[in-house]
């Protein structure tokens, strides 16, 4: 047998697709409105929901003047705690690691404000949130609890999704007292919501006891099971179509209580019924970051090597569940030490729920270490990049494992080739340009995991040649629908173009998860699979029937190439996919994959994506405003499926990085909990004015363990290492460090 056929046992070899730097398949889809969005659709008979949201913090709700909305003219229902009728799950039990409590208006209990308090069914939008508007609740309110020193901190269990909150190894207080000097520092990160441009919408309808609901989900598998359980069907009876998503960034990976809300509104009303959130509902039962406070302790020897590394993360959470950013985390993979503690306090506050956000921990955690390693660096007198260095991890400091591939030391020279940084004056405010702004240059390393969820896929290679490829994959404008049709065309040997790929439904294989940088190389796994089990069987057909070329290839075997197979001792001898199907009288064969880590790899390696991200800032010398010039990375992440959506993935990644060192900051009135900028123009998010340029250089790593394609992930690992570098460039450019995120002009005056 060739080796493309080999899979999953080996380490494979793509085809002509994987590689190439095509454009998104979706994107005239996109571009022409084309592509349909959850609220897009318009069932006959459609009702509209709009939830009402509590204004304090923490209490009770005590009237609402339901009848008022009622009398409204167009309203169909209000459904309250009063009247809600039952769920057949509780909203506050934890089903599985990924559930989230909820409010499904199972209580008169306020826990937040922003949270749902009633929902309002009309025939128009208009009328249901006049509805909503009537009801004019009262409360018997408790002060809210904002901010670290005003929460409750806790020990937590776990933190982010079942992660240890506390990881030590080595001698910490030897490795202390053995430091020629020690940097402590304390960093504070914001809440930041989400603020996907999609926001939040569902559109359900009930046909019997079945179920189908138009909702933006990054886990469709797992969703449809959730929804069903809260109904008392079974999830085969749930469709649910999440063809395109509009920004997830995690928000969209777990339920939220007004969508089974509108799903119930839709049962008791026999008709199908729309609820999309407004922008400022975007700000409550869907997720955010958590806070952080984070203190790190680095012990240095005399030559700038590390004796100790100390990382604790205070994390928020709400009142009522457990989701606490795992900021401490990042320390532990990244930079070789004898003695290393990372642990976690929870901080209960009143918002919220906090969930993943893109990068969820190691954005925050990496901003608050890369910070520390260049204030260490400076301590030493050392070149940051040459700290870095001399504290490079050949092995996993965590685990001792070896790495499964960390091409690090090239992403560090070729992003500092790229962005010129030989040079760099060792002090701060040395620098200027021609306008007389002074200028600043930092870095940051990147790092990312590389997990792999659970996939199944289907090929069905049909008799005229094209084949079709199917999984619940989603595509949330990362780029699933080309990058995962890319290796579904190599596991098949068929040209793209030759490729159908269905994705994005729950009547689908399951696609897995898309999140945790880890859907191309799940999904990518299963429709690989998947397709090299439909040649395995056509590869039977045909070197068993003597009127193919191919009879009796036996042991020789066959490889599958651009619609043909051919002998692999003799590629002339070949026939095409079509003839073998027809002649054996077959339509069509289906081939099943699936994706998953091969656990012994997983036992032995660590496995990371690595990056290097250097930014020039310039600061006005009288105004202290501050521009990032410019932001170069490199990044080593296995095989690069589409380099141009790869590329695209990692600076949509340092954007955001640039976003949390610069921008994004959710305030909560700390009176009366309520989020203050609960919209965009007062949650900042950049716009391209505020990233003139931004470059991502694609490192070439080969990876034999962390799947067989080879395929590591590059959504998340942009975000790591940007915050630091800009921060740090902030430094060198003004000599002020700043340890509050987002740096605003006021920290760095003089
Ligand atoms: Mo995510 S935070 O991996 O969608």
């Amino acid at each position: 047998m060739a080796e493309t056929l080999e899979f999953p046992t080996g380490h494979v070899r793509l085809g002509s697709s994987a590689g190439q730097p095509i454009t998104r398949r979706d994107g005239h889809l996109k571009v022409t409105g084309a592509a349909p969005y959850a609220a897009d659709n318009r069932p006959d008979g459609l009702l509209h929901a709009v939830y009402a949201v509590s204004t304090v913090a923490r209490g009770r709700v005590t009237e609402l003047d339901v009848a008022a909305a009622e009398a409204h003219p167009g309203v169909v229902a209000v459904y309250t705690p009063a009247n809600r009728p039952a769920l057949m799950r509780d909203p506050d039990e934890k089903v599985h690691m990924f559930s989230w409590r909820m409010e499904a208006l199972q209580d008169d209990t306020v826990r937040y404000a922003g949270q749902p308090i009633a929902l309002v069914i009309a025939e128009t939008f208009e009328a249901a949130t006049e509805g909503a508007r009537l009801l004019a609740p009262s409360y018997a309110s408790e002060p809210a609890r904002i901010g670290f020193d005003r929460g409750v901190s806790y020990e937590p269990e776990a933190v982010g999704v079942g992660a240890p909150p506390r990881l030590e190894k080595g001698d910490v207080a030897a490795g202390r007292a053995a430091a020629a000097r020690t940097v402590e520092a304390t960093y504070v990160t914001p809440h930041q919501y989400h603020n996907a441009m999609e926001p939040h919408a569902i559109v359900a309808e009930w046909d019997g006891d079945h179920l189908t609901i138009d909702v933006p989900n990054q886990a469709i598998d797992i969703a449809r099971g959730d929804f069903a359980s809260f109904f008392g069907i079974p999830a085969e009876n749930v469709l649910l179509r999440s063809p395109f998503i509009g920004g997830g960034f995690g928000s969209k990976a777990i339920l939220n209580g007004p969508q089974v809300l509108c799903i119930l509104a839709a049962r008791e009303l026999q008709r199908p019924v729309k609820l999309v959130m407004r922008r400022d509902q975007m700000f409550g039962p869907v997720g955010h970051r958590g806070a952080t406070r984070q203190h790190l302790s680095l012990s240095m020897d005399a030559e700038g090597r590390l004796t100790a590394l100390e990382h604790h993360a205070e994390s928020t959470t709400s009142s009522f569940d457990d989701f606490l950013e795992p900021a401490a985390n990042a320390s532990q993979n990244l930079y070789a030490t004898p003695a290393l503690l990372t642990r976690h306090t929870g901080i209960r506050v009143d918002t919220g729920t906090p969930g993943p956000v893109r990068a969820p921990g190691e954005a925050s955690g990496s901003a608050a270490l890369e910070c520390a390693m260049d204030e260490a660096a400076e301590a030493c007198g050392l070149d940051p990049l040459e700290f870095r260095l001399r504290n490079y991890a050949e092995t996993d400091p965590a685990t001792g494992r070896p790495f499964s591939s960390k091409a690090l030391r090239q992403c560090y020279a070729e992003g500092a080739k790229r962005f010129g940084w030989a040079g760099r004056p060792l002090a701060p405010r040395q620098m200027r340009d021609d306008a007389g702004f002074l200028v600043g240059w930092g870095m940051g390393t990147a790092m990312f995991p590389c997990p792999m969820f659970q996939a199944d896929a289907r090929a069905v290679l049909r008799d005229d040649g094209t084949a079709v490829v199917s999984l619940s994959a989603v595509e949330m404008g990362q780029g699933a629908l080309t990058s995962i049709a890319q290796i579904a065309a190599d596991g098949l040997g068929l040209e793209a173009d030759k490729v159908e790929f269905r994705a994005g439904s729950s009547d689908l294989p399951s696609g897995g998860i898309a999140g945790g940088s880890g859907h191309t190389a799940t999904a990518g796994s299963a429709v690989f699979a998947a397709g090299s089990d439909a040649i395995r069987q056509l590869s039977e057909i045909a070197t068993q029937d003597p009127a193919s070329p191919l009879f009796g290839a036996g042991n020789a075997g066959v490889v599958g190439r651009g619609g043909r197979l051919h002998r692999a001792d003799d590629e002339s001898r070949s026939e095409s996919y079509a003839a073998i199907l027809s002649r054996a009288g077959r339509p069509h064969i289906e081939g099943n994959g699936t994706g998953a880590r091969n656990q012994t790899d997983a036992d032995e390696y660590a496995m990371f994506t690595h990056g290097a991200v250097f930014a020039e800032v310039k600061v006005d010398p009288d105004l202290y405003q501050i521009r990032v010039s410019r932001l170069v990375g490199a990044f080593a992440a296995g095989r690069i499926i589409n380099p141009r959506l790869a590329r695209s993935q990692l600076t949509g990644g340092m954007i955001w990085g640039l976003s949390f060192a610069l921008h994004e900051e959710a305030f909560h009135d700390p009176r009366t909990g309520r989020p203050m900028n609960g919209d965009l123009a007062g949650y900042h998010v950049p716009v391209n004015a505020d990233a003139p340029s931004v470059e991502a250089l694609l490192i070439d790593e080969e990876d034999r363990h962390v799947n067989a394609l080879g395929v590591k992930g590059v959504g998340e690992v942009g975000i790591t290492g940007s915050v630091g570098a800009i921060a740090n460039a902030i430094w060198h450019a003004t000599g002020v460090r700043v340890r509050r995120f987002p740096i605003h002009i006021a920290d760095i005056l003089g």
